[in-house]
Formats: structure tokens, C-alpha cells, sequence
């Protein structure tokens, strides 16, 4: 009896070790996110002199900020601009009538609320206290730039007098 049972403990722990092993492998494959065309922020933000809000166009009146639809980009690209490479990518995209695949770098839980026209319009803050200088990317960055975390959200609070009662952000 004492043998069977330290075996099965056995067996669960292997077991156990191997979903560890397997879940940081997943992990770590899936980390370093790459776009469907190599973005360049600069280009639009200081050559071109556009407001974020142009491409995240719900930043000021929403919660979320939204990724760019095809249309904006057409509106400018409808005939090639420059010889990147990047921008005939964006050219074909356009011709076969199929909507850009952009992947999220940001996704916090569902539990959190937030809202980008409280901090962005209400609370006047700049893009960068949260997403770091993104702005002035040449190259989809593979990762956030900067670290989104609950004591990113409360350290702030505190310093600006704010509520840091869990309900407020977790609803
Ligand atoms: C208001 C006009 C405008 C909009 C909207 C716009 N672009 Fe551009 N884009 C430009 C201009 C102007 C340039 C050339 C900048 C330069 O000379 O470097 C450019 C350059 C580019 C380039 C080449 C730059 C490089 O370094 O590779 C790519 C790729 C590109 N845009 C993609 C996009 C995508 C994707 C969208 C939609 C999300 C978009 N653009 C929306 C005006 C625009
Ligand atoms: C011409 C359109 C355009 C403009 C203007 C623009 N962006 Fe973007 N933005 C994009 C595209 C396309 C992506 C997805 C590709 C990437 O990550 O580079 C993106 C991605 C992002 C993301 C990551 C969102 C996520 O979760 O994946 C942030 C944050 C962001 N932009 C912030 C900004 C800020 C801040 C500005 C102004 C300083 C700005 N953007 C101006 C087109 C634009
Ligand atoms: C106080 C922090 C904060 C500020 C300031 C902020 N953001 Fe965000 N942003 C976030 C958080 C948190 C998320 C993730 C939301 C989620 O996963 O649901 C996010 C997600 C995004 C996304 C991708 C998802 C979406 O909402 O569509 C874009 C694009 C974005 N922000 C752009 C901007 C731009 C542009 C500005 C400035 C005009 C800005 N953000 C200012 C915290 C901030
Ligand atoms: C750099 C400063 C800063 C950061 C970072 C920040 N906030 Fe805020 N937040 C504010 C300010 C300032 C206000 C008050 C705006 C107003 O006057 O309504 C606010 C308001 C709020 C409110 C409404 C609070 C209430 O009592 O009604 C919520 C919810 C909230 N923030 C959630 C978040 C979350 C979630 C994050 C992190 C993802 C975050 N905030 C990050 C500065 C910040
Ligand atoms: C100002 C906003 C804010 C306040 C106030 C806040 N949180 Fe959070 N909390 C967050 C954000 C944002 C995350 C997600 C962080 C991430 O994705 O790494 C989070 C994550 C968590 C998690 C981890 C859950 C998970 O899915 O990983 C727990 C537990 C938690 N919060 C508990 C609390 C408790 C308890 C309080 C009150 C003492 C509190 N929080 C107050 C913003 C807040």
C-alpha cells in the first residue's frame, strides 16, 4: 500500500513538473509579439506630424484606444509614399481588401477597469507615463516599453491623491 501511494506521488509530481516545464516553454515561445507590417511610429508622429489620435481614434472619448482600421491607412497610402518595403506590405494589404491582423502588445485582465478618456482627457496625461516613448518607435516594438502593473496604476494614484480602493480598478 505504503508503495503504490509513494508512487502515485510520484507519478503526480513528474506529471506536475512536466506542465511547469511545458507551460514556460509556451510562454516563452509566445512572447516577442511581431506585426504584419514593420510600423514605423516616427515616421507618422514627427514626418508626417499626425496626433495619436488619428490611428487610435477613440483615445479621448473611450475606454479603449483602438487599433488602426485599413481605411485610415488608405486614406493617405493610396499609391506608394516612399520605397520602404514596409509600405508596399501595407499596399498589398490594401489591394486584397483584407483587414490588417495587428496583434495587442497591452492586455491587462478583465477585471481591471480602465479608461483612457478619464486619464487622457480628464486627467491630462501623456501617453508615455503608461506606454513608455512608443511614439517614437521606427520598429514594432516585440514587447511593451514599458511595464504595465498594478503598482504602476496605485504608485500614481497615491501621488496624485487619487482613490486606490480596489473597487474603483477592479469591478
Ligand atoms: C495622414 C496621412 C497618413 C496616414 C493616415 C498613414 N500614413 Fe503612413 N506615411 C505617411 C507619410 C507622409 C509617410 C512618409 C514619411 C516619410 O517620408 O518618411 C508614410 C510612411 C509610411 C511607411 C513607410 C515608412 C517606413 O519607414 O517604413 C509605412 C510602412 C506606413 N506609412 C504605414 C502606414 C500604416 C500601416 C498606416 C495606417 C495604420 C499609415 N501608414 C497611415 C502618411 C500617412
Ligand atoms: C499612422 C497611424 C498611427 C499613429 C499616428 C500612431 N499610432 Fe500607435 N499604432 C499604430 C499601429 C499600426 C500600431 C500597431 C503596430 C505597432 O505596434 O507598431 C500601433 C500600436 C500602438 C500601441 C500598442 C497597442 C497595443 O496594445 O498593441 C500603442 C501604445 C501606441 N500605438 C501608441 C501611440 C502613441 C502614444 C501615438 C502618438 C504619439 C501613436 N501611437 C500614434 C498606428 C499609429
Ligand atoms: C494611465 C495609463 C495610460 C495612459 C496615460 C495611456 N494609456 Fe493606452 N493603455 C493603457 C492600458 C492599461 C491599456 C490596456 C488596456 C487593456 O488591456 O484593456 C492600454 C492600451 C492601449 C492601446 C491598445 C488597446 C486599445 O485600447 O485599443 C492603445 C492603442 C493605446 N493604449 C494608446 C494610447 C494612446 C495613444 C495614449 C495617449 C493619447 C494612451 N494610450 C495613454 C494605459 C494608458
Ligand atoms: C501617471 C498617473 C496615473 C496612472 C499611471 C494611472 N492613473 Fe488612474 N487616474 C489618475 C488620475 C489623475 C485620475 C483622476 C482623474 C479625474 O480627475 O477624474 C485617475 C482616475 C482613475 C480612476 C477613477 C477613480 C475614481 O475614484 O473615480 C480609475 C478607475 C483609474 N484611474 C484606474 C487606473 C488604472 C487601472 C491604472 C493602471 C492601468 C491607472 N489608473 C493608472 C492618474 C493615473
Ligand atoms: C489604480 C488601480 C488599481 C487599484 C486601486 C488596485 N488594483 Fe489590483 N490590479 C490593477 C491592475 C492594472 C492589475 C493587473 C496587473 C497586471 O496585468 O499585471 C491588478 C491585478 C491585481 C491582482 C492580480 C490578479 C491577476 O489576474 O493576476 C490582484 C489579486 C489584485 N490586483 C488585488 C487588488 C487589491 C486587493 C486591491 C486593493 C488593496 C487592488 N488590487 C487595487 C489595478 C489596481
Amino acid at each position: 500500500m505504503f508503495w503504490k501511494l509513494l508512487k502515485l506521488l510520484l507519478v503526480l509530481l513528474m506529471v506536475a513538473s512536466f506542465a511547469v516545464l511545458l507551460k514556460g516553454a509556451v510562454g516563452r515561445a509566445s512572447t516577442g509579439i511581431s506585426q504584419p507590417i514593420a510600423f514605423n511610429h516616427l515616421a507618422h508622429t514627427k514626418t508626417a506630424e499626425l496626433e495619436c489620435d488619428v490611428c487610435h481614434r477613440y483615445v479621448k472619448e473611450q475606454e479603449f484606444a483602438g487599433c488602426p482600421e485599413r481605411e485610415i491607412c488608405a486614406a493617405c497610402h493610396e499609391s506608394p509614399l516612399t520605397e520602404s518595403a514596409a509600405e508596399a506590405t501595407l499596399l498589398e494589404y490594401l489591394k486584397s481588401g483584407k483587414s490588417i491582423p495587428w496583434r495587442r502588445l497591452y492586455d491587462i485582465p478583465d477585471h481591471v477597469y480602465y479608461s483612457h478618456r478619464r486619464h487622457v482627457t480628464v486627467a491630462k496625461l501623456d501617453c508615455s507615463e503608461c506606454h513608455g516613448p512608443i511614439g517614437q518607435s521606427t520598429t514594432p516594438p516585440e514587447a511593451p516599453l514599458k511595464t504595465i502593473s498594478m503598482a504602476l496604476c496605485t504608485s500614481c494614484h497615491e501621488k496624485q491623491n487619487v482613490s486606490v480602493d480596489c473597487n474603483g480598478c477592479h469591478r
